[in-house]
């Protein structure tokens, strides 16, 4: 039996609901946008812009305007309608109803110079035939990869824990945000290119700078980094920073792909009908913005989930880990580790990495959340926020607590899947050429837990929080 109400069932008809007209205003020309930037910047920050109009409302179905706007995004129409449910949220993965052209981050582009003039797979709607090559080849070269995965990631996970504790033997806290990301960059663009970032020293060492420099001029204007206001507003979400201060960087990095990868350009050229600088850009970008800037997310929060348990979650994960799996870590071994996977799916749920998803109107339809109707019409542009939408209290008790075990099968863990929307579909689903999941959406989760179970074998306890670690005990 179903553990959800009617409103969410896959299997149950709908209640009737009555159509109610979208709540919430668009503002004053220029007066609206900036008002409500400012808010979400500044006098709010992003989590109580949208609960503060949520219970305004008393809709999680509402109007509002999200930045980047004035002055100098004359061309970004900052008008959204703001979906936080989980009912309503799933819209924006039926691809009969929203297209995702152009939508990646709102309805701002970065300049497309950031990706060699190209719009790459993430940019794309289904619709567009280049969408389903670029993806099925991604999806090829993680295939591919797999084979190597698991010994590349705990041959780099070594390193990366021989560097934390030598930081520790020396000062406490150590911080392990940059090491994480080398780490990541190396391990990454081994498992998805086949290269080996060691084979340019350049690269080798600096790699993951040149990376972290190129996402972060592409998205100052639609995050938020903690500088002190009014300098934030002023300095990164006015005005877009153009390529050129990072051209040197990405030329680096798409030389690298392009003397070193040769065959994987083969591949992308002879099997998927790209052509080499296709290939090359969408490389860099999944590669950097997808799984590199992803993980770069995801792992300290599920660090932090960890580290800072004072709850016995460490003793079980530790137990699971070693008891179960048998001696060689691997894929199939950790599929066996409940608890450790439904800690990952969790820290997923209370910490979406990619907090907002955008999806424009394909046709007029009517929206449904829990409890009412909605009528959009063709071309309006919804924005997705995940932190309230996987927070439901329909959907997920006690949502505003982590609850490791949530996603067990005692809980009703398998269900819930259903409605675990991180990777832009349910954790349920499969991406695919017609739909607009992560394609790494099975490695990302298999990849955590295989990290949790490495670090448990390794370690008896961490301590430590999302930037840096501050006691370890071995095994
Ligand atoms: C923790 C890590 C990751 C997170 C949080 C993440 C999250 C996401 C999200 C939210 C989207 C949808 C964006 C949108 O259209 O609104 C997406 C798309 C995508 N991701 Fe991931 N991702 C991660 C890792 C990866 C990895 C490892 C790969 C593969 C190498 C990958 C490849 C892609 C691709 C190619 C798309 C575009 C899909 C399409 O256009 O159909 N991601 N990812």
């Amino acid at each position: 039996m179903s553990l959800l109400p009617p409103s969410m069932s896959l299997t149950t008809p709908p209640p009737h609901r009555p159509v109610r007209e979208i709540p919430g205003s668009y503002g004053w020309p220029l007066l609206g946008p900036i008002s409500d930037r400012l808010d979400y910047y500044w006098f709010q920050k992003q989590d109580s812009f949208f609960k503060k109009r949520m219970e305004k409302y008393k809709s999680t179905v509402f109007r509002t305007n999200v930045p980047p706007s004035f002055p100098f995004f004359t061309k970004v129409n900052p008008n959204v309608i703001a979906v936080v449910d989980c009912k309503s949220f799933s819209h924006l993965f039926d691809m009969e109803l929203v297209e995702k052209k152009d939508v990646l981050v709102g309805d701002f582009v970065p300049s497309l110079a950031f990706t060699g003039n190209i719009r790459v797979a993430a940019y794309l709607d289904t619709s567009e035939p280049q969408h389903s090559k670029v993806k099925n080849f991604c999806m090829d070269l993680l295939k591919g990869g797999s084979s190597i995965w698991v010994q590349e990631l705990t041959s780099n996970l070594d390193i990366l824990c021989d560097n934390i504790e030598a930081s520790l033997s020396k000062s406490t806290p150590a911080t392990y945000l940059f090491p994480l990301q080398q780490f990541l960059f190396t391990f990454l663009f081994k498992v998805i290119t086949s290269m080996d970032p060691s084979l340019d020293p350049n690269i080798a060492s600096s790699g993951y700078a040149m990376m972290n420099r190129w996402l972060a001029l592409q998205l100052s204007p639609t995050i938020s980094i903690g500088i002190l206001q009014p300098l934030e507003e002023i300095l990164l979400h006015s005005f877009p920073y153009p390529f050129f201060l990072v051209s040197q960087d990405y030329n680096n990095l798409y030389n690298f792909i392009k003397q070193h990868g040769k065959q994987v350009v083969e591949k992308g050229k002879t099997e998927f009908g790209l052509s080499e600088e296709e290939v090359i850009h969408n490389l860099l970008f999944t590669l950097g913005f997808n799984a590199y800037g992803g993980f770069s997310i995801f792992l300290p929060s599920l660090i932090e989930a960890i580290g800072n348990d004072s709850n016995g979650l460490q003793q079980r994960l530790r137990k699971e880990a070693r008891e179960t799996g048998g001696s060689t870590l691997s894929f199939n071994s950790v599929k066996e580790m409940e608890l450790i996977q439904s800690v990952v799916y969790e820290t997923l749920r209370f910490n979406p990495p990619v907090l907002l998803q955008y999806a424009r109107a394909r046709k007029d339809f009517q929206l449904s959340s829990h409890d009412s109707l909605f009528d959009v019409k063709k071309g309006e542009l919804l924005c997705g926020y995940q932190k309230i939408a996987m927070r439901d209290p329909v959907v997920f008790d006690e949502p505003n607590r982590f609850i490791p075990d949530r996603f067990t099968k005692a809980k009703g863990g398998a269900e819930l899947l259903n409605y675990l929307y991180w990777s832009n579909g349910p954790q349920s689903g499969t991406p695919s050429a017609s739909n607009k999941q992560c394609a790494g959406k099975d490695y990302v989760t298999l990849t955590a837990a295989l990290i949790v179970a490495y670090l448990f074998r390794r370690y008896d306890s961490i301590k430590g929080g999302a930037g840096s670690i501050t006691a370890l005990v071995k095994a």
